[in-house]
């Protein structure tokens, strides 16, 4: 049993833990970096994300023995993925946007969320480059640097700035689908950002700067805090079939509102049908 007190405890140690370790990022990203790829050219690390990782990890797990972690660099290193339990677990991602501070873009945050009987319960996800600090308790709201956030209101694509991933389209087997949407998104849309980092793209829409957000392929860590914070901020995210989310499993279409999300669903599905129908047609 974890009661609000723990979690107001856990919150607040896990919020200072994650500011300190900003600290690490803000003094690497002007310096050269040891790079090396996992899955692709595309897919950097560096050895500040293992860093970071091992720090924000043994600091939790000194305070909250019991407590499991979902870390990306562990999972990495381990190259298995632990089943999401009913036990209060971190999941972390320590340098979303590795790319991005790689090439010294300041569009990089660390993210963490608590996950407690499988509810998203705690999301903190800080850029500490731009000093942006996202957060969320479920059931009480989410808020940047203080302030309370909220997702836009607009129902209508037509009407929205739209964010997705373009760094997939290097992937062949997937190039023409990630494409095929993107080409989609353009050509309805007031203009489409791909930003590099799902977990602050995520607080951006949270925060009504961004109407929605879509990409598959993600990893739980990329989007555990970020789907608490959107939510609290009155916004939707559902799978990319238009059903559930699985935070161990994200297909991610997020949103400022249910109707919005809907609406681009169909579009992704319009998009897949239209670039179905091209690959058949050669
Ligand atoms: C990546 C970023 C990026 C997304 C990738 C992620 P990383 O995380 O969130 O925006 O397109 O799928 O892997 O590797 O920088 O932590
Ligand atoms: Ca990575
Ligand atoms: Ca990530
Ligand atoms: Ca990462």
């Amino acid at each position: 049993m974890i009661s609000n007190e723990d979690l107001d405890y856990c919150y607040d140690f896990v919020l200072k833990l994650t500011i300190e370790s900003g600290k690490i990022i803000r003094d690497a990203i002007q310096g050269s970096k040891k790079i090396e790829t996992k899955a692709g050219d595309w897919d950097l690390v560096t050895q500040y994300d293992k860093k970071m990782e091992e720090f924000l990890i043994n600091s939790i797990a000194k305070e909250f023995p019991k407590h499991k972690f979902i870390g990306e660099e562990t999972v990495s290193s381990t190259n298995s993925l632990p089943e999401l339990t009913d036990e209060p677990t971190w999941i972390i991602d320590p340098i979303d946007g590795t790319t991005n501070f790689v090439h010294s873009f300041p569009f990089t945050c660390v993210s963490i969320g608590l996950s407690v009987k499988k509810e998203l319960e705690i999301g903190i996800v800080y850029n500490p480059i731009l000093e942006q600090l996202f957060t969320a308790r479920r059931g009480r709201g989410a808020s940047l640097n203080g302030k309370p956030i909220h997702a836009s209101k607009v129902e209508k694509l037509e009407h929205s700035l739209l964010c997705l991933e373009a760094s997939y389209a290097t992937i062949e087997s997937i190039r023409d689908t990630v494409l095929g949407r993107m080409e989609a998104f353009v050509s309805v849309a007031h203009g489409i950002r791909t930003m590099g980092s799902a977990a602050l793209t995520l607080c951006y829409v949270a925060m009504g700067a961004a109407e929605a957000y879509h990409t598959d392929n993600l990893m739980a860590w990329d989007v555990a805090a970020g789907v608490l914070i959107i939510r609290e901020a009155g916004g939707v995210v559902i799978d990319t079939n238009g059903g559930e989310f699985n935070v161990m499993s994200p297909k991610v279409v997020a949103a400022g509102n249910h109707k919005l999300a809907i609406e681009l669903v169909k579009l992704i599905k319009k998009a897949d049908f239209t670039t179905l129908q091209k690959k058949l047609l050669h």
